[in-house]
């Protein structure tokens, strides 16, 4: 089995989401959950962007005991020392800083060229070394970076003493196949590539940051990044639920492993949603209210005589209790039945026909039946008798 780091960035590139503002017990409170969920690394926030955001950094990494700690800088010493201290009392202090390498970015953004580029990058590597044992540099935008700069320069920046090299899809514009060949080119060009741990970090922009960081996973990366219900920058990041339960799932296919602990899931999935704010949509895989029930009558019946029939993850996998058939216009009599049951009703054949008839008139007036409204059917067809 190859084990696959997981590095949490909720707290950073997750609270890049728009309208998206935690406080700093928010923030504790989330820590300490992604530490009981078993995350290799959470990026508590990016210290030099704020005081706010320096006092939780450090909060966080004087309390965290079981998982590394980081925070972001940009590839300037001020924001390495600010980085610095916040961090320095964590149980394993690590740095993360970042330089893009493509075209686009270094020509508009950075005003560089390549060769400034790599000079920036080795002496603030460097520079972060004097401190931090553990640094992380990442090629932002390397998604869109010609291969052999982006070769040249993490050659010279493991050198450098980084310990992690992260391959940004900044903007969400790759595919799997163009995100796998990257990683495969960068294992196969960079002679010192096996000191270090690769890592994928993909954004959403179009739909595909889960495909994506397993594409570069099964093409060399030995760590993934992601946020919790998938929340981040615009259309968000990879989400770290969704990626580690397809790597479980699809154990036939995949020979990956990691240290989380899914039956956290759903409780670090509803404490995220709740203080960032940020709904997870119903149909959201793996977390989703919908991602366990069941409405079609064939389903229905399916699940209730096997339920790996539809369902290939068990909601305790992910620590949901139960699945739940949806009572509605679809349902059959098999799950009826069940249902009534379920609330303490056993009735005759003739009852239950007469209450199924009932229900059926009620879901051409109603999308979804409570257990109101069973109740009321229910208690309406023994004062008829
Ligand atoms: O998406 C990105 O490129 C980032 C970097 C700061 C790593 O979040
Ligand atoms: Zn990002």
């Amino acid at each position: 089995m190859v084990q696959i780091k997981v590095f949490d960035t909720t707290l950073r590139d997750g609270e890049q989401s728009p309208g998206v503002n935690l406080n700093q017990l928010e923030k504790l409170e989330i820590a300490k959950q992604l530490e009981r969920f078993g995350v290799d690394i959470m990026e508590a926030g990016f210290p030099a962007s704020s005081k706010g955001d320096f006092e939780a950094v450090r909060t966080i990494a004087r309390t965290i005991k079981n998982t590394s700690v980081t925070g972001l800088a940009r590839a300037t010493k001020s924001d390495i020392d600010i980085a610095w201290e916040a961090l320095k009392d964590a149980a394993e202090p690590r740095l993360h800083i970042f330089l893009a390498t493509s075209p686009i970015h270094m020509t508009y953004k950075l005003k560089k060229t390549p060769e400034e580029v790599i000079q920036t990058a080795v002496s603030m590597v460097s520079y972060a070394k004097q401190k931090f044992t553990h640094v992380e540099w990442s090629a932002e935008d390397a998604s869109r970076s010609d291969l052999d700069f982006l070769c040249t320069i993490i050659e010279k920046v493991i050198d450098a003493g980084a310990t992690v090299i992260n391959l940004p899809d900044t903007v969400g514009y790759t595919t799997p196949d163009d995100y796998g060949q990257m990683f495969r080119y960068v294992r196969k060009n960079v002679p010192n590539i096996d000191r270090v741990s690769l890592s994928a970090h993909c954004h959403d922009d179009l739909g595909m940051a889960v495909s994506n960081t397993i594409a570069a996973i099964e093409n060399g990366a030995t760590q993934i990044e992601g946020t919790i219900n998938g929340i981040g920058e615009r259309a968000g990041n990879a989400a770290i639920e969704e990626v580690a339960v397809a790597l479980k799932i699809r154990n036939d296919k995949y020979d990956y492993q990691t240290n989380l602990v899914l039956k956290e899931i759903k409780r670090t999935s509803d404490l995220v949603s709740k203080f960032t704010g940020m709904m997870v949509p119903p149909n959201k895989a793996v977390v989703g209210r919908n991602a366990f029930a069941h409405e079609s009558g064939i389903h229905q019946d399916g699940v209730l005589k096997e339920a790996s029939t539809y369902e290939i993850i068990t909601p305790e996998m992910v620590g949901i209790k139960s699945n739940n058939l949806v009572l509605g216009k679809h349902s059959g009599r098999h799950a009826f039945k069940d249902k009534v049951q379920q609330l303490g009703y056993d009735l005759s054949e003739m009852k239950l026909k007469e209450a199924f008839e009932a229900f059926k008139l009620l879901t051409d007036r109603k999308k979804e039946v409570t257990d109101d409204d069973l109740f009321t059917i229910l208690i309406d067809l023994q004062t008829d008798s």
